[in-house]
């Protein structure tokens, strides 16, 4: 016999009259939005994520299993109301199953009854050969990391020479009809300042969707401080050196990044949107609609949580779905209003972001 966890009982929101639990908090939020990391390793060693070294890798035992994880986004979507699902890492192609994960969770129906929206933020690395594969499963989305277009700078910001593949990987991904390609970048002061302009121009050439991240505190321990990071208003300001900034009219939603329409300065024509998300400088956890599942079975209410609910031991000793999805709730129910940068206590969460999921 399996011997069972006993958990204390999570202080649990209102289920709805047919039993089905949606993941609301105290705030009033209700999470859409599952983000899952597949793995916490990856091919490239970005400074601001990890050392050159890498990390200390998790180990398989503790890792969900594909069957696990499968589980679990089933739960979240059909007992849950989750109707987004985007992978993450570390780097979610170097999961040899992920095109067997995706094609479980695409062929999922939603509560509203379509099917769920598929996602993957990748460095895009390898993408090009395993893009048949994940449109077949059902993907529908690509988000590529990409921090500058000068090849020296990009060796030395990720700790490999591979700009070329990651070029090669946004137009496949645009030759595939994937639509939107995002693409993200996080500006660093000293680092790459100068491509915030060639990096939008690239896209607004190839009609990829650039979006622009403030580097936030989920790196190597003690490296980010307030004044190192580029603000969104400075990104701004960069861009208005090259293009003709006005508010995108779409309302924002849940969706973290404020969208501009650029138009270029110069005779070339080029025109389009491009995003800006200030995570620090003008937080949207108000509005936060995500929830994430680690590699290792856990669950975060947010990206900066100090805190997390394991459903890895309570999945391997027997729960039952209705089990899974209440302490998922419970879990839920607790999330902080704010992830609290600037508070003067705040603390960097013990795991980084490669663990946790982007
Ligand atoms: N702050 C902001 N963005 C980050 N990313 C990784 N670490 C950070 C950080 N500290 C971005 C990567 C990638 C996505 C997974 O998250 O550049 O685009
Ligand atoms: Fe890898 Fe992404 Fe971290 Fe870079 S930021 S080292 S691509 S997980």
């Amino acid at each position: 016999m399996t011997k069972r966890l006993l958990l204390p009982t999570p202080t649990l929101p209102p289920a709805r009259i047919d039993g089905a639990r949606q993941l609301i908090d105290t705030h009033g939020r209700v999470a859409r939005d599952l983000r899952v990391s597949l793995t916490d390793r990856c091919n490239l060693r970005c400074t601001y994520c990890m050392p050159a070294e890498g990390l200390d890798w998790l180990p398989t035992e503790l890792s969900l299993s594909d069957e696990e994880v499968i589980r679990l986004i089933t739960i979240a979507v059909t007992r849950l109301g989750i109707r987004q699902v985007r992978f993450t890492g570390g780097e979610p192609l170097l999961r040899k199953s992920l095109e067997k994960i995706v094609a479980a969770t695409s062929s999922l129906r939603t509560d509203e009854g379509g099917n769920v929206a598929t996602a993957l933020t990748t460095n895009g690395l390898g993408l090009p050969r395993r893009l048949p594969g994940l449109r077949g499963a059902g993907l529908d989305r690509v988000n590529i990391s990409l921090d500058t277009l000068d090849r020296e700078r990009y060796a030395r910001l990720t700790r490999r020479d591979r700009l070329p593949d990651v070029l090669e990987a946004i137009d496949a991904a645009l030759a595939a009809g994937m639509h939107p390609v995002k693409v993200n970048s996080v500006i660093m002061p000293g680092v790459n300042e100068e491509d915030v302009v060639p990096l939008a121009e690239y896209c607004l050439e190839k009609g990829a969707e650039l979006r622009f991240i403030e580097q936030m505190p989920l790196g190597p321990r003690e490296k980010w401080k307030r004044e190192d990071m580029v603000t969104a208003e400075q990104i701004l300001a960069r861009l208005r050196t090259g293009f003709h900034l006005t508010p995108a009219e779409e309302p924002r939603g849940a969706a973290p990044a404020a969208l501009w329409h650029a138009r270029g300065v110069d005779k070339r024509g080029l025109n389009g949107r491009i995003g800006v998300i200030a995570s620090v400088s003008s937080p949207f956890c108000g509005d936060c609609d995500r929830t994430r599942l680690t590699t290792d079975g856990a669950i975060r209410t947010c990206l900066f949580s100090r805190s997390e609910t394991s459903l890895r031991e309570l999945i391997r000793s027997g729960a039952d779905d209705g089990e899974l999805a209440a302490v998922w709730a419970g879990a839920m129910w607790g999330k902080l209003p704010g992830h609290g940068i600037d508070d003067p206590g705040f603390l960097q969460p013990q795991r980084p972001m490669s663990a946790i999921g982007g």
